[in-house]
């Protein structure tokens, strides 16, 4: 098998610390097709050698002791630099005749879109007028997919129009995360457990994403999305739907996903009738962490940028219930926030005589306790200490390479998360709900 992967933005941020040390692993450990080209695409001029320094110099900061030069040196005969202005014809047709589609159509493209949303449309139209998307190419975009219903139901319809649901990858990097893909095997291979993960033996689920980071690079941005929709939608949405999804007949890709769209479509309700008691949002304050002082979300903002309003949350809780048979008044508490005490992600499973089940996604990948709900001798830790545990993009990029599609988020599955997320915004601004503050360092704002 032959692959073609294109990288649109392919000398930018993700490209040179993610993509691209992704792909090297991949490469080194065998999982790369025999014959592949990796098409880095981008507006700048640069020399081929100019590229490749940048590329190597990258790689070595990115995977540190795992920097081989034998390796390197075979993986960078693969490597293109293609200089494209998205707005020039000729600079498409040049890409065109790169990639040769006719030629060859015993191959794979993948083109990765590592480029704003803004960008999706300029992409996909040349795309699809000079017919490069052929049955056996995909494509691979990645978050903010939209803002809202509206927005993001733009950006499926754009996609859509040149590629079909099969071809499309949308990239959750929580998926990647080994303990996310755990939850389905372990649900699956124990149907003892599975038995038992219902409203009869759970009474209370806690799903966590704390931060230690503050805003970073990002305040216009995040000032403006605030963390409901930069983690809830995406993130917390999907560990809460894989832990309270039905298990399909049969683990496939689009069977699984249906499960999961169904669960989020369950999600009751959020609106102004009940925002103010199912959702508390903070902003975090001057503190300590880390036996250091950091400064206020307001004085970030102030000492970064001084256009952002400063009205985003960084911190949301919400309790939230699925309407349905197997969950029927359980709570279920997302919670994430910036500026914690701990960088943590998990799930705690509170049992009906109050012990506790814990699956941890970071810094630790283990489940702990599971005996407790039956007995069941299931390893603790999910991954052994001796081996690399790749990076949720090198896992995702493998998956996308053998064409399966269950690790990525589908276009209803989308859109049934916004219409949720949507709502809860709706109350906030009906309700004027307030934001709290909370002190970095601090575990943020309770919600009973
Ligand atoms: C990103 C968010 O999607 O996920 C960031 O935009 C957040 O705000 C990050 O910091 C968290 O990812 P991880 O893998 O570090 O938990």
């Amino acid at each position: 098998m032959k692959l073609d992967f294109v990288i649109f933005g392919g000398v930018g941020d993700l490209s040179l610390r993610k993509l691209l040390p992704s792909l090297y692993y991949l490469y080194r450990d065998g999982n790369m097709p025999s014959e592949f080209r990796i098409s880095c695409v981008s507006r700048a001029a640069k020399s081929h050698e100019e590229f490749i320094g940048l590329v190597k110099s990258k790689l070595k900061e990115f995977v540190g002791d795992d920097f081989d030069e034998v390796v390197y040196a075979d993986f960078a005969n693969n490597l293109i630099y293609k200089k494209v202005d998205l707005s020039s014809d000729e600079d498409w047709v040049g890409l065109a005749d790169c990639l040769n589609i006719q030629a060859d159509t015993d191959r794979e493209i993948i083109y990765y879109l590592s480029v704003p949303p803004t960008m999706f449309a300029p992409v996909c139209e040349q795309i699809k007028s000079l017919e490069l998307n052929p049955s056996f190419s995909r494509l691979v975009v990645e978050k903010p997919l939209g803002e809202d219903v509206k927005s993001a139901q733009e950006i499926n319809d754009l996609l859509s129009r040149t590629f079909d649901e099969k071809q499309i990858f949308r990239i959750d990097h929580y998926l990647g995360k080994p303990a996310l893909q755990k939850i389905l095997e372990i649900r699956n291979n124990y149907p003892a457990l599975e038995r038992r993960w219902n409203k009869d033996h759970i009474k209370r689920v806690n799903i966590t994403v704390s931060e230690k980071v503050g805003v970073e690079g990002r305040v216009e941005f995040l000032d403006r999305a605030g963390v409901l929709r930069d983690m809830v939608q995406n993130h917390l949405m999907q560990i809460l739907s894989l832990v309270a999804m039905d298990l399909p007949d049969e683990m496939q890709a689009d069977l699984i996903r249906d499960q999961k769209v169904a669960a989020v479509k369950r999600l009751s309700v959020i609106d102004e009738t009940n925002v103010n008691q199912l959702t508390v949002k903070g902003q975090y304050i001057a503190g300590e962490l880390d036996g250091g002082s950091v400064p206020g979300y307001l004085d970030e903002i102030k000492m970064k940028n001084e256009s952002a309003a400063g009205t985003g949350e960084t911190f949301v809780a919400i309790k939230a219930y699925i309407e349905n048979d197997r969950w029927q008044n359980v709570p279920f508490y997302l919670r994430t926030g910036k500026r914690l005490s701990e960088r943590k992600a998990e799930v705690e499973i509170i049992l009906e005589n109050d012990q506790k089940l814990f699956i941890e996604i970071q810094p630790e990948i283990r489940f702990r306790n599971l005996s407790h709900i039956n007995d069941l001798q299931i390893n603790e830790k999910l991954v052994a200490d001796d081996i690399r545990v790749p990076e949720a993009y090198e896992f995702l990029i493998h998956q996308i390479i053998k064409g399966d599609q269950t690790y990525f988020v589908r276009d209803d599955e989308i859109m049934a998360s916004w219409k949720w997320i949507d709502a809860v915004r709706a109350g906030w601004a009906t309700t004027n709900q307030q934001i709290e503050n909370y002190k970095a360092g601090s575990n943020g704002p309770t919600l009973d």
